[in-house]
């Protein structure tokens, strides 16, 4: 089955204002947010969708690759063109990983775990995550990209040996495959959910909802980025997104970096 055939059904039946009222099918594609940024350049509209079978070279957080075989996940991007402050632009990661968090928790009855900043975890293992990209250039940016890369079809075997561990799919946490353009039509439904909220109430709500769902607040945090290890207690998010650590009286502001939460003590 190509999931191009039925793209047109999936325009259809889509019950959406302005997120994937346009869609863009490509079989293969280096990247889906490397696509939606040239066409991006090209002035096509916000909430145009792109979605292709495989990447060749799908990328994740970090500088690291997601990885994208053929036929078997969701890979999928969108141009936005939002009109809020570039301090803002964080809470589309968190309204992005809810519109997939909200879709394997209430849809499917997953145990569905948020992960800072932008991951989807089942059983403390890898389903998707999202990443946000900004065309090149000086000045404001005038769209942004968002890619999710959701896992659904693959199996254990498909899985290369350092992911065995660390990723998992719909497949192998149900035991029976899914149809992906139906779970693209909830995701792009959630996400314009969410979009619309960050766009008439600001960034914090956003925020708020995903530290509650995150079940962050309180707890022990561990922090590593390239140079360092920081624990504290997490106090929040704040506007911008980043994780407000208290050190034992000494507030730190994480920007990036991997999180382990509940991290036992030193
Ligand atoms: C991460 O968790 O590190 C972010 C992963 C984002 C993967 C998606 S797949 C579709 C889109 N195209 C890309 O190259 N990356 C994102």
């Amino acid at each position: 089955m190509s999931i191009g055939l039925k793209i047109e059904d999936l325009e259809k039946s889509l019950e959406t204002k302005r997120i994937g009222r346009r869609i863009i099918y490509e079989e293969v594609l280096d990247s889906t947010n490397s696509y939606a940024l040239s066409l991006g350049e090209k002035g096509l509209e916000e909430g145009t969708c792109i979605i292709c079978d495989h990447q060749r070279a799908g990328r994740g957080r970090r500088g690291r690759s997601w990885f994208s075989p053929k036929g078997k996940n969701i890979y999928m991007s969108l141009i936005l063109r939002p009109e809020i402050p570039l301090e803002s632009l964080s809470a589309i990661t968190f309204l992005s990983s809810l519109s997939v968090y909200y879709l394997l928790k209430e849809s499917l009855s997953l145990p569905a775990a948020l992960k800072w900043p932008n991951d989807v975890l089942v059983r403390a293992k890898k389903i998707s995550g999202s990443l946000i990209e900004l065309p090149k250039g000086l000045g404001r940016p005038d769209f942004l990209v968002v890619g999710i890369g959701l896992n659904v079809n693959m199996r254990e075997e498909d899985l290369p040996d350092e992911l065995k561990d660390k990723a998992t799919s719909l497949r192998i946490e149900k035991g029976v495959d899914f149809e992906r353009l139906g779970l693209i039509k909830e995701i792009l439904e959630k996400f314009e959910r969410y979009y619309f909220l960050l766009l008439s109430e600001g960034p914090l709500e956003i925020i708020r909802i995903w530290e509650k769902e995150a079940e962050i607040l309180g707890k022990r945090i561990r922090v590593r980025d390239d140079e360092r290890v920081i624990e504290g207690k997490c106090l929040g998010l704040n506007k911008m997104g980043a994780i407000v650590l208290d050190l034992g009286g000494r507030l730190e502001i994480i920007n990036a970096g991997d999180v382990e939460v509940d991290a036992p003590r030193t």
